[in-house]
């Protein structure tokens, strides 16, 4: 990764050598490159040149301030899940007239938020929630305007945890069911139908699981035309993938190159395209520092005990997720050996890298990489562990942009009963 790049045998951050931003933070530490989004954010936006095409960042993989902040001064909108996803779009001073708003599990108070806020675009997963928002619409006399999420059935070929698109998941409405639904929501007064989308899985390589989904999608686009239903958007999600290791990238450019050929030769290109990416806009942007505070030779294996751990990162624990790990001053005089990189919590599961060949020293410093998407906004306070400081760096600058949370604050706000 360019942006984090060894120079005089040094891993920096930018041009910021990590062990200064470790010396004055502290470990465990979130390092982000704001160039890194930078770049991230330019390959859409020339993917999208000359195109009605709006990214909105699925800001579930990083929704730190100051990375919202960057994007929306780039024009990107938001996917939010949620009314305090909502609320933070709002503190940057996001438009709301870009944010799409996602989930099965929509609250009143979240869709009263949202229509209040005037967002883009509902994308309702169930009748159950159309219902739901037309009732809330209509409460507060505005039209909701609505997209119906529905699952193409693709198999994505990516992890089964993250593979959204198939029929056996939580997600979206039965394809073949669609129809019937969308003209159900046309006969709610406080619904105006705009759109449809779909998100068929995350970390996808390949470009043809979105064409399959995009198939079916321009089939039923068509088929409610049909029956007088005219939509101006269509939303084919997230889901790009990034290089954990030395994976063939899917890039914005061919997904979308693929994307209007097929729109055109159906004569659909009228229909805006949305994007809600999320991992390939800050995946590798950041990175976890992390102290070795002890090496334990065992007979059956060899642990590198750091400072970080599940409550930082969860994604090994919990997809078997490889993050690849570099020695931040590789130095090189201790013993080659097959290392568990492993943090201090108390459970089996609290993994960060299994079997990496490393020639490692107490008290130095790693960096676990990839680690700008779906590392924080996972983490978690468990063992009583007050949450790493984020860390924004441009070129030779950098600025904390989340403290390390306080012993104090963890349970301050605790009481005991009498
Ligand atoms: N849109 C919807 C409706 C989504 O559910 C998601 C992610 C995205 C967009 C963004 O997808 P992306 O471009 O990041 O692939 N925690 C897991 C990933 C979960 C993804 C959930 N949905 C991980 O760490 O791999």
């Amino acid at each position: 990764a360019p942006h984090f790049d060894f120079k005089n045998g040094i891993l920096h951050a930018e041009n910021v050598p990590l062990p200064t931003l470790a010396e004055k933070f502290g470990t465990p530490l979130y390092v982000y490159s704001r160039q890194a989004l930078r770049d991230a954010w330019e390959a859409y936006r020339v993917a999208a040149q000359g195109r009605d095409v709006l990214v909105c960042f699925g800001m579930k993989a990083n929704s730190n301030l100051a990375v919202l902040n960057e994007f929306k001064n780039l024009g990107s909108g938001f996917d939010i899940v949620s009314g305090g996803e909502l609320a933070r779009v709002l503190a940057v001073g996001g438009d709301p007239g870009k944010v799409v708003f996602s989930g099965v599990g929509k609250q009143a108070w979240e869709m009263q938020a949202a229509l209040k806020a005037g967002v883009k675009c509902f994308n309702v997963e169930s009748e159950a929630e159309l219902e739901q928002l037309n009732l809330v619409a209509e409460r507060m006399g505005v039209i909701a305007p609505v997209s119906l999420r529905v699952n193409p059935d693709v198999d994505a070929q990516t992890h089964p945890y993250i593979s959204t698109g198939l029929k056996e998941n939580k997600f979206g409405i039965a394809i073949e069911e669609a129809p019937r639904i969308y003209q159900q929501a046309a006969q709610f007064k406080n619904l105006n139908i705009v759109g449809v989308d779909c998100h068929i899985g995350s970390q996808i390589t390949e470009v043809a699981p979105y064409l399959d989904a995009l198939d079916k999608l321009m089939l039923l686009i068509e088929t409610l035309a049909g029956l007088g239903i005219q939509l101006k958007h269509l939303d084919l999600g997230g889901g790009i993938g990034i290089r954990y290791t030395d994976e063939t990238l899917l890039t914005p450019t061919t997904l979308l190159d693929h994307v209007f050929k097929r729109l055109e030769a159906r004569k659909l290109d009228y229909l805006q395209i949305v994007l809600e990416p999320g991992r390939s806009l800050v995946g590798n942007a950041g990175i976890l520092l992390t102290k070795v505070e002890y090496l334990k030779h065992a007979e059956a294996k060899n642990f590198a005990i750091v400072d970080a751990a599940m409550n930082d990162l969860i994604r090994p624990t919990l997809y078997d997720a490889w993050h690849s790990v570099e020695q931040v001053c590789p130095a090189g005089h201790a013993e080659v050996r097959d290392y568990d990189i492993v943090g201090p919590i108390c459970e089996s599961g609290d993994w960060l890298a299994r079997e990496r060949q490393f020639a490692l020293t107490q008290g130095e410093l790693l960096a676990i990489m990839s680690a700008g998407a779906y590392a924080f906004t996972m983490s978690s306070q468990y063992n009583t562990r007050p949450r790493a400081a984020e860390i924004m760096v441009d070129a030779d600058r950098y600025q904390v942009v989340r403290p390390r949370e306080s012993l104090e604050s963890l349970f301050a706000s605790e009481t005991t009963m009498p």
